[in-house]
């Protein structure tokens, strides 16, 4: 599968089948998700993936709220330092893995709200100084969801996405980004548009350089209520998944370009700036 077509096939999943994870599948995740990186912003998130053997993977299951997730073998646990866009790198790195797993068939679901964070927090060895700002479940899905699961995914809405129009833009918020203006970017932004979110707000907003492509992000973060815990923003979270999203199309793509966090001048009313993407092929 290449990246593009496994942000394609990527869907939420809380239910899983009994069948284990073959043991290579195991390690080369496992060696990928505890690897180290250095992401956009400078944060070092860390990640773990536990479960293997099924030492803790029955009371993680229990540890996930509303009996939401059913079945999971694995868990892959993140956590990192709050500092400047921190939540920003560890959604591009947690999105990375995500991604890893499901390109080896394996369903996963980022949860940052409904799991209690204690048994997670000594399944990665959390410190003092880390915030847990989401984990994930690991497995093969069950072909039949469970109830809950449907429920949940009726309420978030997750089939749906936003239309181009109330998130792509060009020039300014006052004009959409037609499929047809976004040249060979299109694709990337299609796959933005496919991310997971908390809730499934998608509350990613890019505006598009009129003359060269480059793209602005920006965070539309709802409004009415927190989605997070403190110092832990899941909408900065979705925010890192948008730019992991963006990056890997382009590159599969052959599109060579870099991430700076250089805020036009002009801000749009409303939105806070993440970072904007400089196409280098010009
Ligand atoms: C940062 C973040 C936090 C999330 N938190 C939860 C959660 O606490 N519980 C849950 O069941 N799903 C959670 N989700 C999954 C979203 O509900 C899901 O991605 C969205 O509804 C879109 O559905 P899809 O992933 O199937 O495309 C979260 C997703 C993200 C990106």
């Amino acid at each position: 599968m290449t990246i593009i077509e496994t942000i394609h096939v990527r869907k939420s999943c809380r239910t899983y089948d009994d069948k284990a994870v073959e043991i290579e599948k195991l390690e080369e995740l496992q060696s990928y998700t505890e690897s180290s990186e250095s992401p956009l912003f400078g944060a070092a998130p860390r990640f773990r993936l536990v479960g293997a053997g099924g030492e803790h993977a029955a009371a993680l299951n229990k540890s996930v709220t509303y009996g939401l997730v059913s079945g999971a073998r694995h868990f892959i646990i993140g956590a990192v330092a709050p500092g400047p866009k921190a939540m920003e790198d560890f959604g591009y790195c947690l999105e990375k893995r995500i991604l890893r797993a499901t390109s080896l068939g394996l369903g996963t679901c980022i949860m940052g709200g409904t799991f209690r964070r204690g048994p997670f927090a000594d399944g990665i060895g959390l410190t003092e100084e880390e915030l847990l700002p989401a984990v994930s479940p690991v497995g093969y899905p069950r072909a039949r969801q469970s109830m809950r699961d449907g429920l949940f995914k009726t309420i978030a809405g997750s089939a749906g996405r936003k239309p181009w129009k109330d998130m792509f833009f060009l020039g300014d918020m006052g004009a959409a980004l037609e499929r047809n203006n976004a040249g060979a970017y299109a694709e990337c932004l299609e796959c933005v548009r496919l991310a997971p979110s908390a809730l499934n707000r998608q509350p990613w907003r890019i505006i598009k350089d009129k003359r060269r492509n480059d793209f602005h992000f920006y965070l539309k973060r709802t409004p009415g209520y927190r989605i997070g815990f403190g110092k832990i923003e899941l909408q900065n979270v979705d925010m890192g998944i948008a730019l992991c999203h963006f990056e890997l199309a382009a590159r599969e793509l052959g599109l060579e370009g870099a991430w700076v966090a250089d805020e036009p001048s002009a801000r749009p009313r409303g939105l806070e700036y993440t970072a904007t993407w400089i196409d280098g092929g010009r």
